[in-house]
């Protein structure tokens, strides 16, 4: 059901250091920062060869990734979003599974302009998955 990884995403306490560390440490190509009040973060893309990364910071009172940079002060890998064609039918699959879905389980439209859910980390090995209709 799930296909390509579509980014990884990374939680950061400083957004132009980690952008700067990207582009001019790793060599990446680091694209302007884009804030997303809806989701209460600012986002870096970062496009790699085969996926991209997502540098996220929080923006705005109550940031869903506030709390989880006050765990992890230098930052840390905060989720990873694989494609699905039919974000619906995705769902309706995972929730039969037993799976849950986070927030009203409706999708929302996402960074890049796509439906997006997420789901909880705890039914899935820890790890906050985030699915993408592509
Ligand atoms: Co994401």
């Amino acid at each position: 059901m799930i296909g390509r990884l579509n980014h990884v995403a990374i939680a950061v306490p400083d957004l132009e250091a980690a952008s700067a560390q990207y582009r001019d440490t790793l060599g990446a190509k680091v694209n302007p920062p884009q804030d997303e009040p809806d989701h209460g973060v600012t986002v870096v893309f970062i496009e790699l060869p085969n996926t991209k990364i997502e540098l996220l910071h929080p923006l705005g009172e109550g940031s869903p990734i506030a709390g989880f940079l006050e765990k992890n002060p230098s930052g840390g890998i905060h989720h990873v979003c694989y494609e699905v064609e039919d974000i619906l039918a995705a769902r309706d699959k995972l929730k039969a599974a037993g799976a849950r879905v986070l927030g009203d389980g409706e999708p929302k439209i996402g960074a890049h302009g796509k439906p997006v859910l997420f789901l909880h980390p705890k039914d899935f090995t820890g790890t906050l998955v985030e699915l993408e209709e592509v």
